[in-house]
């Protein structure tokens, strides 16, 4: 068990690249597996949860050779449609594997998925859509038995725009037969980069950043562009926010600004300086942080991944702040912890709604991460603390950081990971 000692008061300054971003490339991982010959893919960021769909993708047999952050992935072999439970569970995108498994081989047993803890984390309209393509799902305790003689294009309206279901679906259908239509289908930037990557294996998705996705299935994929993930838009808004809580100035370099308008809108209401060009962004803090209303939702609503951290910085904040979670019933656990601090953070009876009075300063202490993003903000609010402290929990951070505390120390900040 890992921890993070962080002597705060430090200012982040600096100039930091952004590497790529998880949620792009898990399914893109995923979506290897429909390739019958051999996907490179670039600026793959190498935390957990890549490293754990690459021991999915050995699992089944596919070979795989991973330098830096270059992926290559050879799945020209017949597939075993048997998932280990143990990775399976570890974490939630391993569901993504039932929609390219059906794809590529009509088959595949798998775990149900695990994750942070976040709340219930259904997957009804995973199974939903796939049975609608006719695949046969049962369910025996926790497992996921899943077949397809033929997958067969279907019109399907999503009750929540879900990323992980709309990712699934479009996995399913790029060699389904016929044309799948997904209405409220989620509009997350990085559903736009799958659609790309499918669309240079040769498949044919349109409509990917909108509400509605066509998908027209083809027999085979069998091309091999390399393809780049896009910049980590979730790994940039926290490293903006790391400079604004501390009254820091931060330029961040291979990001994409337009990806980050929602966090970059409250950050300027929030009294911070930002300016960006093609593909970098600057971002100064003034003196002393405003307070906030917000309220995450779906694309292009304020994200969710971000709230922790906003809730981290408001702390700080002059004035009343108020933060609505409206994806997730179950992200709060870092508000308990930031109070250990010395914040004053009113948490509803669901836990779904933060009352934040800003307070002057936060101290060290003893905190624990429990899940990725409540473990950024705890960092965040460290960074920005008087003393010493310490952050138990490091492999939850780790599931979605490559290595935040080098990030951060490149930027100033005084912490190890120990
Ligand atoms: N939902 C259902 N039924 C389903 C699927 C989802 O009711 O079948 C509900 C969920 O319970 C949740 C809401 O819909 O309340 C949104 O879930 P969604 O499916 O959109 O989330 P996800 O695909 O499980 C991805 C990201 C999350 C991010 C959410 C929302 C990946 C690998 N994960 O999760 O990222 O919070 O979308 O944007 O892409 C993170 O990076 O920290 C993280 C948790």
């Amino acid at each position: 068990m890992q921890k993070y000692r962080i002597r705060g008061k430090n200012r982040i300054m600096g100039r930091l690249s952004i590497g790529g971003a998880k949620n792009a490339a898990l399914p893109i991982l995923a979506a290897v597996c429909l390739n019958e010959s051999v996907s490179e893919i670039h600026n793959v960021p190498p935390i957990a949860d890549t490293l754990a769909s690459i021991e999915i993708l050995e699992s089944i047999g596919c070979r795989v050779e991973f330098e830096g952050t270059t992926l290559r992935v050879d799945a020209s072999a017949a597939l075993t449609h048997d998932i280990p439970d143990e990775i399976a569970r570890s974490m939630r995108s391993s569901i993504l594997f039932v929609g390219a498994m059906l794809g590529r081989c009509g088959k595949v047993n798998i775990a149900t998925p695990g994750g942070c803890n976040l709340g219930i984390r259904a997957i009804d309209l995973h199974v939903e859509g796939l049975e609608k393509m006719g695949a046969i799902i049962r369910t025996e305790g926790e497992k996921l038995y899943c077949e397809a003689n033929e997958l067969r294009g279907a019109h399907i309206k999503l009750h929540t725009a879900s990323v992980g279901a709309t990712e699934n679906l479009m996995l399913a259908a790029v060699l389904a037969s016929g044309e799948t239509i997904i209405e409220n289908a989620a509009r997350e930037p990085e559903i736009i980069d799958l659609a790309r990557f499918l669309n240079e294996m040769g498949a044919k998705v349109k409509g990917a950043g909108t509400g509605t996705i066509v998908i027209n299935g083809v027999k085979r994929l069998t091309h091999t562009k390399p393809h780049s993930i896009m910049p980590d838009r979730i790994v940039a808004g926290t490293y903006l926010v790391a400079a604004a809580i501390t009254g820091g100035l931060v330029t961040l370099t291979d990001v994409c600004p337009a990806d980050l308008v929602p966090v970059t809108a409250k950050l300027r209401e929030m009294g911070c300086t930002i300016c960006s060009t093609a593909n970098c962004i600057t971002l100064a803090a003034p003196d002393r942080l405003k307070s906030v209303e917000i309220t995450t939702d779906v694309h292009p609503g304020f994200p969710t991944d971000m709230q922790s951290q906003f809730v981290a910085a408001l702390t700080l904040a002059q004035g009343r702040s108020v933060v609505r979670e409206t994806i997730f019933e179950n992200r709060h656990a870092h508000a308990a912890d930031l109070n250990r601090m010395g914040a004053t953070i009113r948490i509803s009876d669901d836990c779904r709604t933060f009352v934040i009075n800003g307070m002057e300063k936060l101290h060290g202490t003893t905190v624990s991460a429990q899940d990725l993003r409540g473990g950024a903000a705890l960092i965040l609010a460290a960074l920005a603390a008087e003393g010493e402290t310490i952050v138990t929990g490091a492999e939850y951070v780790q599931r979605g950081y490559a290595r935040i505390e080098e990030d951060l120390r490149q930027l100033g900040a005084d912490i190890v990971l120990c």
